[in-house]
């Protein structure tokens, strides 16, 4: 398979597709009987950190749904994890690390990430996968908001108060914070990209928390630097957000070539708020993934109706795949996306 002329990165490209790719944030994982069965009673990290069993939690989605792309088995926080960082990742809750970042002292943690020692297993994965897979495969980094956000409240955050309190109280050591991660996550993805992803995506997960004007001053210019410093690599650049639609212009004007839109925007504002043509990924709800099959469908032919006026679409989930979700819920749905907008089954 020649990855560039898949329905993938065609549709990231803003090309004729014969149907509208599909996948899902967070299509390995707990929603899966044989992800919990061969993942057995290893850590989210221990299971990355071996290339053949990351390799096959990789695949195990693929052959399910019969996606159309993969998305690499590892995690956001896999390379400060990998530069000595003790962070864990609690079931049910999310990355946790027990001295939270605080002061200058703090940034002396962060030393510069060296990809093919540092993340040799993650790179063998992708190798392994290169051989494998007839779809295209999504590489990913958090951005540097969100992951700093772990790291100065220590774990998940429903308010992000001591984030932003110390973005605000002292800004020269936030920058200082978010520049060296961004350097982490450019090392990162670059590195992969090298290995053989075609797509990046870039997780902010948690920048909806910030009002446009301290996005635009914290977040943004490091996100920024890391998708223009990849740009050289020529593969397509995803960015993604929860909560987003007020930052939906700024983030696409950060080097990106896919927004990613969660599913409080629908798709055709979120295309005027993008500010010019491009593709869109999502947006389907992950909660109404939980609802009765018809109702599931419906606003799947929903999410499809508004992406028709779209220069190019990458149907997803407007966030991850809920643990409870029924997959066989979402391989109906990607039999819907295929056939809907199939071009032979158009008049
Ligand atoms: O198919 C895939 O998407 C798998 C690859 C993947 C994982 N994490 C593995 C994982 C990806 C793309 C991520 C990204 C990630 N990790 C993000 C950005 C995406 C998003 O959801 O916004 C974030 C914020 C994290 C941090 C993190 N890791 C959280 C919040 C959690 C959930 C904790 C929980 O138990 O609910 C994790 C754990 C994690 N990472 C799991 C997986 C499959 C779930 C643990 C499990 O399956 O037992």
């Amino acid at each position: 398979m020649d990855p560039s002329d898949s329905t993938l990165l065609r549709a990231c490209r803003c090309e004729p597709v014969g149907h509208t790719p599909v996948w899902f944030m967070r299509q390995a994982g707990r929603s899966l009987p044989e992800y919990r069965e061969l993942r057995g009673e290893a850590s989210v990290l221990e299971a990355i950190a071996r290339p053949e069993l990351a390799a096959e939690l990789t695949l195990q989605p693929v052959r399910r749904y019969g996606v159309d792309a993969a998305i690499l088995f590892s995690d956001i926080v896999v390379p400060l994890v990998a530069i000595g960082l003790e962070i864990e990742i609690v079931p049910g809750r999310g990355p946790v690390l027990e001295h939270p970042f605080g002061s200058d002292r703090d940034l002396e943690r962060l030393r510069p990430l060296e990809p093919l020692r540092d993340l040799a297993p993650v790179i063998e994965t992708v190798r392994i996968l290169r051989g494998e897979l007839d779809v295209p495969l999504i590489g990913f980094a958090g951005a540097p908001f969100t992951l700093a956000s772990y790291l100065v409240e220590g774990g998940p955050s429903r308010t992000f108060g001591a984030t932003k309190a110390l973005m605000h109280a002292e800004p020269k050591l936030w920058h200082a914070l978010v520049d060296r991660l961004a350097g982490i996550c450019l090392a990162s993805l670059r590195a992969q990209v090298e290995a053989g992803v075609s797509a990046i995506q870039l997780f902010d997960s948690w920048a909806g928390a910030l009002s446009p004007a301290d996005y635009e001053e914290f977040a943004l210019p490091a996100s920024r630097a890391i998708l223009e410093g990849i740009a050289d690599l020529g593969v397509p650049r995803i960015h993604f957000g929860v909560g987003t639609g007020e930052l939906l212009g700024l983030m696409a004007a950060a080097g990106t070539d896919v927004l990613g839109v969660d599913w409080r925007v629908p798709l055709r504002a979120a295309a005027k708020r993008a500010g010019r043509p491009m593709a869109l990924q999502g947006n389907l709800d992950p909660a109404i993934c939980l609802a009765p099959l018809d109702v599931v469908l419906e606003e799947a032919g929903r999410v499809l109706s508004e992406a028709r006026s779209l220069p190019g679409h990458v149907f997803n989930l407007g966030h991850g795949v809920l643990p409870e979700t029924d997959p066989g819920v979402l391989g109906a749905v990607v039999e819907l996306v295929h056939e809907v907008t199939s071009t032979s089954c158009l008049p």
